[in-house]
């Protein structure tokens, strides 16, 4: 397609940056969601026809389905570092690009991990919502005794960059042993600076103390965390997702948390979400947090902006800067 006779045609999917949408605006022709309606897989389909691109989030699918019905689609650029929405296969074949948003976010998510990991290991949600329901008349030795997150072994899941950043912090930051397990083992020069040591995953579940999971979305780790895995786990132990949901099997966690077969759980993701498996909802040892881990609005910025960069790119010179498929 030669743009010298139009613009490329963007459609932003949900309410952004009002100033990185102008950078959008100042060069293509774009349909925005300001209003942030939450459109159905129909309605995202309708408003792709005769697109160019997109700046979707990791809320909306781009499915093989989808590609068939919008064959004018050339990039879709995802404000979220996970993009287990896009049938990568799928948009290959269609000659569609894929973007993501990495990097911008990570030391961001490792924070917000790393206070997920100690609000579960010393029960401060649990211990607000005993004070907000004016339960608190009296001191007591035992009220509201957690875990230690110094010194205690920190075990990661997936130990990409948010992953090593989380090992870095409580390596450096709290004196913890750092266990991990992943695809891939890391160099020994990363593995230094990050105090870890790598284990196979029986090792991680049963040594951890603290678990974090970091871990991509695939089919390969749909339920990496179910009954059996949790079985392993110490009785003392804490788990945080910070990842995806569907990596966790959410009633199996329930379960486990009812019979405080772990201690406690901290969860920003979930299988389904908005929607929160009822049983959670019902059980007192888990924070629950509405999937903000990279949510502060220095970092939202950066990912939007990156995200409209790969846009501005593509159809300038051809390029993106962070690719996630390449095309023939
Ligand atoms: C958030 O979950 C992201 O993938 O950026």
């Amino acid at each position: 397609m030669n743009y010298t006779d139009r613009k490329p045609r963007i459609l932003v999917s949900r309410a952004i940056f009002p100033d990185v949408l102008a950078q959008l605006e100042a060069v293509f022709e774009v349909e925005h969601n300001q209003a942030d309606a939450v459109w159905s897989p129909r309605e995202l389909t309708e408003r792709l026809q005769g697109k160019d691109g997109a700046l979707t989030t990791g809320g909306e699918r781009i499915s093989a389905e989808l590609l068939q019905a919008c064959p004018g689609l050339k990039i879709c650029a995802n404000m979220a570092v996970g993009f287990n929405n896009f049938d990568v296969p799928a948009m290959t074949a269609a000659g569609v690009q894929g973007t993501n948003a990495p990097d911008v976010l990570t030391e961001t998510t490792a924070d917000f991990g790393f206070a997920l990991m100690m609000a579960t290991a010393r029960r401060v949600a649990e211990s607000e919502h005993f004070l907000r329901a004016g339960q608190w008349t009296r001191w007591s030795y035992d009220m509201f005794c957690g875990s230690d997150i110094h010194g205690a072994t920190l075990g990661i899941l997936g130990m990409g960059r948010i992953g090593q950043a989380i090992a870095r912090r409580g390596f450096h930051g709290f004196g913890m042993p750092v266990i991990y397990h992943n695809r891939s083992r890391l160099d020994p020069a990363t593995e230094a600076t990050c105090g870890a040591r790598y284990v196979d995953k029986d090792t991680l579940l049963t040594q951890a103390d603290h678990l974090v999971l970091v871990v991509p979305y695939s089919a390969a780790s749909h339920h990496a965390i179910g009954a059996a895995e949790l079985a392993r786990m110490k009785p003392t132990a804490t788990l945080t997702n910070i990842a995806r949901g569907g990596i966790v099997d959410d009633a199996a966690l329930a379960a486990a948390l009812r019979n405080r077969q772990i201690a406690a759980a901290g969860l920003d993701v979930f299988e389904g979400e908005p929607q929160v498996h009822p049983d959670l909802l019902t059980v007192p040892n888990v924070v629950l947090t509405p999937h903000i881990a990279s949510a502060t609005l220095a970092t939202r910025r950066a990912m939007a902006q990156l995200a409209a960069d790969n846009l501005l790119r593509f159809f300038g010179d051809g390029s993106v800067l962070t690719p996630v498929n390449t095309l023939a």
